[in-house]
Parts: C-alpha cells; structure tokens; sequence
C-alpha cells in the first residue's frame, strides 16, 4: 500500500513540477512513463520513443503536442490508474485429470510435457496472491462430442478433407461437412461431462468464491477457448463475468499450452484486456506450436512471465510497459467523455 502511495506522489510531483502552464509535452510525458514502468525492485523498464509517441499521441486528442487539463484527466483516470492499480483475475485453463493422467495425458503427446507441474505454482498462486476474481475452466464434452475420433463415424466429411473418416488417425485434422466446412482436430475421447476424466485434478486447490466456467458442451463444435467455441455461435459467461468484476487484466495459465491456454490468452487480447500469460504454470502438446503461441500473445501485446513475478504485478508494485502500451492501444478510439 505504502508503495502505491508513493507511487502516486512521484507521479503528482512529476505533473506539478512540469505544469506551470497546466500542459504536458511528450518529455513530461516522458518522466511520467519513467516512474509508471518499473519493477518492485525500481528498475526501470523501457519503453521504445516510437511506442512512447503512439502513446502519447492516443491522449493528446486535439494533436496540439501538449497534453491539457482535460487530457491528461482522461489519460490519469482510464490508463494511469489502472497501470498502478490493476483489477486482476486469474483464470486457470482445463486443469483436469484427462489431460493429466486419462485420456489425453499429454505427455504422450510430442512436446512429452507433465501436466502435473503445472499444479503446484498455481497452488503457491492461490496461496500468496490477492486476486480480484478466480475462475477455473472446465473441457466439458457430452459423450456424442465431435472432437472424438471414436466419434468420427456419426457426421458427413466434406470432399476437401484431407483425410478420410476411414483413414483418420487420433490428431489428424478433419474437415466435417458444413454449412460451412469445419477444420477439426481429431482428439481421444475426453472430459466427458460428470466423469472422472472431466474432474479437476484432486491437488489442484479449488478457492472459495471461485467461478467455474464449462466449454465444450455443443456436440458439434469443440471449443479450445474459454471464451467462445471455435466457430463463434455460442460464448461462455466468463466475458459477463469478467465485466462485473470490472476485470482489466487477466492471468491465464493451465493445459494445454498451445491449444486452450493460447486460444485463450489471444482471445483476451482481441477483446481488450491486458493479458498475462504464465510460462512454468502451462504445459502443452507439440513444442512447436508452445513457441507459435508465445509469439501470438507477445504480436499482440500480451506479456509472458514466471509464475515467480506475478505478486509485485497483482499488486502495482511491476508494471510492464507492454501491458501499458496495450491498454492506450485500446483507448485509441474511445472518446473523452468516457
Ligand atoms: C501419463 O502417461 C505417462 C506415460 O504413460 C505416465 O508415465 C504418466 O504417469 C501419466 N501421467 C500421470 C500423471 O499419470
Ligand atoms: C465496477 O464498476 C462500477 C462502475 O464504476 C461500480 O459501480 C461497481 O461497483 C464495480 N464493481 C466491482 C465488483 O468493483
Ligand atoms: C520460466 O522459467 C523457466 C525455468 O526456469 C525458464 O526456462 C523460462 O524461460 C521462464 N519463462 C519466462 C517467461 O521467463
Ligand atoms: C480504431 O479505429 C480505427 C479506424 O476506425 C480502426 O482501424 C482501429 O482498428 C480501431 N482500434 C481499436 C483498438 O479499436
Ligand atoms: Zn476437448
């Protein structure tokens, strides 16, 4: 608490000293981002005079090169505040016995991942972080799920599949008749609803006052991100969910790493929120795709960490510039009356 203080005074001297005239230029603005981005440590971050101009220029609405009263009350209520005082959600992805030790344990999969080690950072997590809001996802298939391979008999290919209903082999990609043609990924039957496959992992901690979130429970469409399904008809609640608690930045973590916890972390990002992926909480399928995902979240402004760094950032004390960047990116269009 005393830091936030501090931090608060820092920035108010920083605006007082330099506002004889009531106006800021891009090198206040400058000192301003000096303070704002740093570690629990003091350590500055920096943060690029290109992204610093693009920031700069998303409050100086009337591009005039000065940041005025008005503006500058815009950029302390909607971006300062929220950079030193995050509302945090963690969000824990599919952390369920299939994908551990059942059906799709991944470490039969290339990348030979333990999903087991993802559950003890997250227990240490819960245990020593204040976040605002906890959700739990859960893969949640009725038995007729069409990502089953067992399942492939029940629908229509379409022509242009590349493999045939025959042929199809567990992690093939099939492509379903539509309207429209659908890709699928082919999986071992999983996380069928009420069974011991789709529980969570008994050491994972379940906090009280946590939400639960179940996707997949369309037969006909699977769903790798908590928030829609992958054709987009259907969302879960966790977009209301994450509104009510005023959510502007999201922890996501979990299984598997290059398919729900990515589509996940991206679909955070494409909707605006500040979006934190943790790296030693994750596990995946296929080393190849964990990279491609890792470079997803970062092209779109997300920040990969250690589960190591999570408690200075829940708590204001290390504010990354990207996360910064991001949110400016956001208020772009918004208009000051907000
Ligand atoms: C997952 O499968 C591997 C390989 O069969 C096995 O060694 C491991 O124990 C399984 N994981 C768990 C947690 O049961
Ligand atoms: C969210 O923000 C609204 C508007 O500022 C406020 O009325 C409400 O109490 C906040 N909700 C929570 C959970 O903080
Ligand atoms: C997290 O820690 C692991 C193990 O020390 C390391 O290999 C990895 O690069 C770290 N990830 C990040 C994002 O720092
Ligand atoms: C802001 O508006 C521009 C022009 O209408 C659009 O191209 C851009 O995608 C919008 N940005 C955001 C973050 O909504
Ligand atoms: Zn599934």
């Amino acid at each position: 608490m005393l830091k936030i203080t501090f931090i608060y005074c820092f920035i108010f001297l920083c605006v007082e000293m330099n506002t004889r005239d009531e106006m800021l230029d891009i090198d206040e603005f400058r000192c301003i981002c000096r303070a704002l981005f740093r570690n629990d440590k003091g350590k500055i971050y920096s943060l690029s005079e290109m992204q610093l101009r693009e920031i700069f220029e998303v409050f100086d609405k009337n591009e005039d090169g000065y940041l005025d009263k008005e503006e500058f009350a815009f950029c302390w209520n909607n971006w300062i505040k929220i950079v030193v005082r995050p509302i945090s959600v963690f969000l824990i992805v599919d952390v369920q016995n299939d994908f551990i030790s059942g059906s799709l344990n991944i470490s039969h999969c290339s990348a030979q991942q333990d999903g087991t080690e993802v559950i003890e950072p997250i227990n240490r997590l819960l245990d020593t972080v204040q976040f605002d809001a906890v959700f739990y996802s859960l893969d949640w298939h009725p038995s007729d799920h069409i990502s089953f391979i067992d399942n492939i008999g029940q629908r229509e290919l379409d022509p242009s599949s590349p493999v045939t209903a025959e042929n199809a082999k567990v992690y093939d990609t099939v492509i379903f008749k539509g309207p429209p043609p659908m890709k699928q990924k082919l999986w071992p039957r999983h996380c069928v609803q009420d069974t011991w496959g789709s529980e969570l992992h008994k050491d994972l901690k379940v906090i009280d006052n946590s939400i639960k979130v179940y996707k997949g429970t369309n037969p006909e469409v699977d769903s790798y991100s908590v928030f829609w399904d992958n054709r987009k008809l259907t969302d879960t609640t966790l977009c209301a969910q994450l509104r009510m608690k005023n959510a502007t930045d999201i922890y996501v973590c979990g299984l598997a790493y290059d398919v729900c916890v990515g589509a996940t972390a991206i679909d955070a990002l494409s909707i605006g929120y500040r979006t934190i992926l943790l790296d030693d909480c994750s596990r995946g399928v296929d080393l190849v795709d964990i990279e491609k995902t890792k470079n997803s979240v970062i092209d779109n402004n997300g920040v990969i960490v250690n589960s190591s760094d999570v408690k200075a950032m829940v708590e204001g004390r290390d504010r990354r510039p990207e996360l910064g960047y991001k949110l400016a990116m956001e208020l772009k269009n918004y208009s000051m009356d907000n």
